[in-house]
């Protein structure tokens, strides 16, 4: 290892290799807390050459290489799985906006960039990069496609597969795929992007992308709503999706629990209305269209839900300030929840008309089964992915309820699996999520993935430990 390591440093220059224990502590440990295995090393390339030259450096040497973007993974699939044995490798330095096509609404950009600052650049060239998670200010543009993450357009603008033209890849033996074409139309062979997009580092590294943009909005309509109840929340959707389901770029659902999390972990929480409820709704309306009647149409359908009883109360906001803070309250729910105390997150998908049986079901498995368990329910109810977490008791045991964490999964899952959904929606499989991988999807699924990857990485030394 040390000789490699001092291949390595000659390989990437300057600053190209870390070894301090106290600097690479924080590549070691997931943002849950979940895993801490140190890297030997960490290895931060300036560019795809020298991500092509570490990683043929390591497959030489037949050592494991995790790729490594924000470190934002749900499901530590960004750190190792062994204790000091692997090296980690940072796109961090790898952060550049190659390029924005504003007219052909495309932008090229480094792994390295942050989600945010992504936005931020297509958002300054007049266009809109329609994905937006939480956890956008850390996660970088190599994880989020590697991870394929959701999020809240995700309704309307699909998932970060769905908005990727063109990749560029370095393989496990240090090849580099560049196919970093930013064409909507493209059959020539099997569409590579789509194998990368989403194998959490598996099969190659992601250095850079092409993404597809949107136009830029020309007018918002942001509203919070309290929901007597799930079926009500459907009912909702189902009204907004008929009046103009081009529109409709968000739809959130958040339990009274869920919130109450947040009520006790939000710094300077305020809930945007009067009291509270069993249930919330946050849902955005948006049109590139300067003459829409966006406003019209928003206050229209809430005026007829209040009627009928679908909503009892509801706040639009009235300036970006209100809008952020509305949309504040719906990014902070995982850092309250990790505040909170031990969870075990159970990221799951539905079709959509099966969400209220969904969390009835699961609430009374959880009373049944995990007396004391808190259920902790929110997300993305416009596709059906609900993010069914439990808590632990309140003044538990942190280490006793995580020490069941696997039995309390399965017991989620089996429900989920009765009603044609999925163990994993957006946020992948990781470390965490590789047991349920193993007993839910069919041995021929998992054969055709472990064909794929021992082809493109037969040494495994890519990301091992990950999703199976
Ligand atoms: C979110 O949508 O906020 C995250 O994906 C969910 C989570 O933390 O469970
Ligand atoms: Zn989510």
């Amino acid at each position: 290892m040390i000789n490699l390591l001092d291949h390595l440093a000659a390989a990437l220059g300057p600053g190209g290799v870390i070894i301090a224990p106290e600097d690479i502590a924080p590549f070691g440990t997931d943002w849950r807390g979940l895993v801490s295995n140190m890297p030997r090393a960490v290895l931060r390339p300036r560019d795809t050459a020298g991500v092509a030259a570490a990683l043929r450096l390591c497959a030489a040497a037949g050592v494991p290489v995790v790729p490594q973007g924000g470190n934002t993974s749900m499901v530590a699939g960004a750190v190792p799985s062994r204790d000091g044995a692997e090296l980690v490798l940072s796109l961090s330095r790898m952060n550049a906006v190659r390029a924005i096509d504003a007219a052909g609404l495309t932008m090229e950009v480094e792994a390295g960039v942050t989600l945010r600052a992504a936005q931020d650049a297509a958002r300054d060239a007049g266009a809109l990069l329609p994905l937006s998670i939480g956890s956008e200010g850390s996660a970088q543009i190599g994880g989020v496609i590697s991870t394929n993450a959701g999020g809240n357009n995700t309704l309307r603008f699909g998932n970060a597969r769905d908005l990727v033209l063109g990749l560029e890849v370095v393989l496990a033996d240090g090849t580099i795929w560049n196919g970093l074409r930013r064409l909507r139309k493209d059959n020539t062979g099997y569409a590579l992007r789509q194998l990368f997009a989403g194998a959490e580092g598996t099969l190659g590294i992601v250095t850079a992308a092409v993404l597809r943009l949107a136009r830029a909005p020309r007018q918002r309509q942001t509203c919070f709503c309290a929901i007597p109840s799930v079926e009500a929340a459907l009912d909702l959707f189902a009204r907004f999706r008929d009046e103009d389901e081009a529109a409709l770029y968000a739809f959130e659902y958040i339990s009274g629990a869920a919130m109450a999390v947040n009520q006790s972990y939000m710094p300077d929480f305020r809930l945007p209305l009067e009291t509270a409820s069993p249930h919330y709704v946050l849902l955005e309306l948006a049109t590139t269209r300067r003459r829409d009647p966006l406003r019209e149409t928003m206050e229209a359908v809430l005026a007829d839900a209040l009627q009928a009883g679908v909503i009892t109360d509801a706040a639009i906001a009235e300036s970006e300030a209100q809008r952020a803070a509305f949309w504040a309250i719906r990014e902070h729910l995982s850092e309250s929840q990790r505040r909170a105390g031990a969870s075990v997150k159970n990221d799951v998908s539905v079709p959509v008309a099966a969400v209220p049986s969904l969390l009835a079901r699961a609430a009374a498995m959880l009373g049944a089964r995990h007396p004391g368990a808190r259920m902790v329910a929110f997300g993305h109810i416009g596709d059906g992915n609900i993010h069914l977490n439990a808590l632990q008791p309140e003044d538990g045991d942190a280490a006793a309820f995580a020490a069941r964490g696997e039995d309390l999964m399965e017991d989620v899952n089996a429900i989920v699996m009765e009603l044609g959904g999925s163990f994993s929606a957006e946020h992948g499989i990781g470390q965490i999520k590789t047991h349920a991988f193993g007993q839910l999807r069919s041995a021929a699924e998992r054969e055709i993935m472990r064909r794929i990857r021992a082809a493109l990485d037969p040494a495994a030394t890519l990301n091992p430990g990950k999703l199976f």
